[in-house]
C-alpha cells in the first residue's frame, strides 16, 4: 500500500502537467487569464454553449442560476471592492488572487471570496 502510494506521489510529481503548471510562462499561456474578463472591471463571459448543453447531468434551470445569477453577483461584488482601489485596478484578477496577503485589509476576504468565485465559475463553464 504504501508503495503504491509513494509511486503514485513520484508518478504524479514527475508529471508533464506539473512540470508545465509550474513553469512560470503556463499561467500566462491560459487564455482565461488573458482574456477581458478578468481585467477590472470583471465581466460574465458569455456561456459558449447552450444552457442546457450538459444536460442530464446539470439542467438548464441550474446552469442559468449560476451562470446568470450566482457568477454574476461574484462579478459584482469583486468589482466593487476593487472598485475601492484605482491602483489595483491595473492588475488582472488571478496576480490580485496570487497577492492576498499584500491586499488592503478592507477587501482581501471579499476578494478572495468573490474574486475566486469569479475565476472557478469561469473555469467551470470552459
Ligand atoms: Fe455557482
Amino acid at each position: 500500500m504504501t508503495s503504491n502510494f509513494n509511486g503514485f506521489l513520484r508518478q504524479a510529481t514527475n508529471s508533464e502537467r506539473l512540470k508545465r503548471q509550474r513553469s512560470s510562462t503556463f499561467r500566462d499561456k491560459l487564455s482565461l487569464y488573458q482574456t477581458a474578463h478578468m481585467k477590472y472591471p470583471y465581466t460574465l463571459p458569455a456561456l459558449e454553449y447552450a444552457y442546457d448543453g450538459l444536460e442530464p447531468h446539470i439542467d438548464e434551470q441550474t446552469m442559468h442560476l449560476h451562470h446568470d445569477k450566482h457568477h454574476q453577483a461574484y462579478i459584482d461584488h469583486a468589482n466593487e471592492a476593487v472598485g475601492k482601489y484605482p491602483e489595483l485596478q491595473k492588475a488582472d484578477l488571478v496576480t490580485l488572487l496570487a497577492h492576498l496577503d499584500e491586499l488592503p485589509d478592507d477587501i482581501r476576504t471579499a476578494l478572495q471570496s468573490n474574486g475566486g468565485g469569479h475565476l472557478n465559475h469561469a473555469l467551470f463553464w470552459e
